[in-house]
């Protein structure tokens, strides 16, 4: 079997690489370990940027994203007994950002791969990728599949990255002291916007999938699981840290999902190595808090497509050999501003009360200087 781009994975970036390609004539083939009913399934973050938006729009999948996508035009910071607006439209004009769950853009991208005829092969055994350097090709489940370039789009604990020779990649990396416990709960948004809120219980967050679903998150210690958080615990926690300002009330109502992410940082560098190209989580990683994950991967995605679409048009290697470059100047501005905002809005076990009262300070700083209040708002509905 041959074909043009071998993908490692299904998620977010390879599937959306897949399309983009397809749209240029390019061939590819998707493999993909989970079934489709998992990978549609799983429950990721949602915060899209607007170069998201636009990205799968103009790719033809922004159908049901454009009719059912939640467009946010502020977020609120809430701390010290009080909430404060970041208002986008005021801060960025014109920019702003749209909620939609990670497992929609999914299962909207597969669909649109299906109907175009694509190659997606789900539960696929033992993928691995060989020969880098050149004449590149996948093995898995007893088959080969040579391809003239590999695309590793397969995840931080992937088989991509693992593949590249030792003392190649550097690697850096941070773990926080805490995780977060993520609901999705079968009840109204009790609140129009997102709300950040930083309390001495710790942080959470509110927010949203629908007029009928809400999404939420408390920090709980890195070593919390799933089990120590009976629903009636969950509730009580995230009134707590919530219910924090005067007359805000949430509407509490059935839990449908738990899940417990590590909070955690890490970027290998470079993004490829001979023939082989990482895109999305499995060269980097960021802590949700700055709601950068998935934009990070479309803009990868953005980058490589362009890069293949001049190689295998011409047989030129220029946008290739620099796609990690082009690539890594997002991805550490993400870093920074992914790191600020979850050092902003958590608490820290070992932290000094010092380090407690400039935290406070700069939250004060952020929501009344509006040079301050733009750089989050700039960050946070994305670079261009
Ligand atoms: C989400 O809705 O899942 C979400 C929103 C904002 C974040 C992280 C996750 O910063």
């Amino acid at each position: 079997m041959r074909t043009q781009v071998g993908i490692i994975g299904a998620g977010p970036a390879g599937l959306l690489l897949s399309h983009l390609l397809h749209l240029r004539g390019i061939t590819s083939v998707v493999l993909e370990k989970r079934s489709r009913d998992y990978v549609e399934r799983r429950v990721r973050a949602g915060v899209l940027e607007q170069g998201t938006v636009d990205t799968l729009v103009e790719a033809g999948v922004g159908e049901r994203l454009l009719r059912e996508g939640l467009p946010h035009h502020g977020i609120e910071l809430r701390y010290g007994g009080a909430g404060h607006r970041i208002a986008f439209e005021k801060l960025v004009p014109g920019r702003s950002i749209t909620v939609y769950g990670q497992q929609e853009v999914v299962k909207d991208l597969i669909a649109a791969r299906l109907a175009a005829g694509g190659d997606i092969r789900f539960e696929v055994e033992d993928v691995e990728a060989h020969s880098l350097e050149s004449d590149p090709y996948l093995t898995f489940g007893g088959e080969r599949l040579d391809c003239d370039v590999i695309a590793g789009c397969d995840g931080f604990h992937g088989v991509s990255r693992p593949a590249i020779p030792e003392g190649v990649l550097s690697v850096y990396e941070r773990d926080y002291p805490f995780a977060w416990l993520g609901i999705l709960a079968r009840v109204a948004p009790s609140s129009e916007e997102l709300i950040y809120t930083r309390t001495e219980r710790g942080f959470a967050l509110h927010s949203m999938r629908s007029p009928t679903v809400s999404r939420f998150y408390l920090q709980v210690p890195a070593d919390a699981r799933v089990e120590d958080w009976p629903d009636e615990r969950i509730w009580a926690e995230l009134k707590a840290r919530l219910e924090s300002v005067p007359g805000f009330t949430l509407t509490t109502g059935e839990i449908m999902e738990k899940g417990v992410t590590p909070m955690r940082a890490f970027v290998a560098e470079p993004m490829q190595y001979g023939r082989l190209y990482l895109a999305g989580d499995a060269a980097h990683i960021v802590p949700p808090t700055g709601a950068k994950g998935l934009n990070l991967a479309v803009a990868d995605v953005r980058v490589l497509t362009e890069a293949l679409a001049a190689y295998f048009a011409d047989g030129s290697t220029g946008l290739l050999d620099g796609y990690s470059d082009a690539c890594l100047k997002r991805v550490w501005r993400a870093q920074h501003f992914s790191w600020w905002m979850t050092t902003l809005l958590h608490t820290f076990e070992d932290e000094d009360p010092y380090a407690r009262r400039l935290q406070l300070s700069y939250l004060d700083y952020v929501t009344s200087s509006e040079a301050a209040a733009t750089t989050l708002a700039e960050n946070y509905v994305g670079l261009p």
